[in-house]
């Protein structure tokens, strides 16, 4: 996966953005023709960043791509991954220009979870999204195939241990609907552990039969995003994200 990043080394900036090779990077430097907001530098190793400053090699501006956010409503079948041999995956679903490079999902769903994922070429920001410190919460829709009792709800906040002994943190149930058979409720967790929420409810003895992210770090998916459609995050939303996790 290619973590985009806007703040690096100056040779580094120049060749992945294919302005020079490393070789050409010493003889450019030589003859004084790479500067960095107006300055001749001579220092490969000089920190910068190319959205706030302006580099040139050889009078030919270094752009980068700029930050992009989208939330999409993965269908299920769909990975969560930015490539994959077999299955179509979150990526192919956004249009060819908005398939920018570094952009990735952050956080997975299983593939054959429905729901939200937000997407971003800022990969420091997405990161620290899923960084287990942050406890971002995410709220799920869940069908399962029997009934889920009045003390489902305690037994998610006492923190589920997996059957391999794997221990939770406190999530929030909420029964939508019990019989037997067929239930339905909403979960809310802070963590992102493998298969996390059908593993909780196998621990309490059911088994999950649909599961849809409905919300993920504040940003719920709206009714009028259909499945496999996406949206860009508005400015407002982006400084909000920016305001947590920058
Ligand atoms: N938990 C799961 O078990 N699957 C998902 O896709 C997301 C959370």
């Amino acid at each position: 996966m290619v973590w985009y990043n806007h703040i690096m080394r100056l040779d580094k900036a120049i060749i992945e953005a294919g302005l020079a090779s490393r070789r050409q990077m010493k003889q450019l430097l030589r003859s004084q023709q790479i500067t960095v907001d107006g300055q001749v530098v001579q220092r490969p190793g000089q920190i910068v960043d190319s959205h706030l400053q302006d580099i040139r090699v050889a009078g030919q501006k270094l752009v980068t791509a700029k930050e992009s956010y989208f939330l999409l409503n993965k269908p299920a079948g769909v990975v969560s991954a930015c490539s994959d041999s077999k299955f179509q995956t979150v990526l192919d679903l956004l249009k060819e220009e908005d398939r920018v490079p570094g952009i990735f999902p952050i956080g997975r769903l299983d593939r054959d979870s429905e729901g939200l994922v937000l997407l971003t070429n800022n990969g420091p920001l997405g990161f620290r999204m899923l960084h287990p410190k942050h406890h971002v919460d995410k709220t799920y829709y869940v069908e399962v195939n029997d009934a889920l009792h009045p003390d489902a709800p305690a037994f998610f906040e006492n923190g589920v241990t997996f059957l391999d002994g794997t221990s939770c943190k406190p999530a929030q149930l909420t029964i939508l609907s019990s019989q037997k058979g067929h239930s339905r409720a909403r979960v809310t967790i802070s963590e992102g552990k493998f298969h996390q929420v059908k593993k909780m409810f196998l621990a309490y003895g059911v088994k999950v039969t649909y599961l849809k992210r409905i919300s993920f770090g504040g940003f719920e998916l709206e009714d009028t995003l259909p499945a496999g459609a996406y949206r860009q995050l508005s400015q407002e939303e982006i400084k909000v994200l920016k305001k947590y996790f920058d």
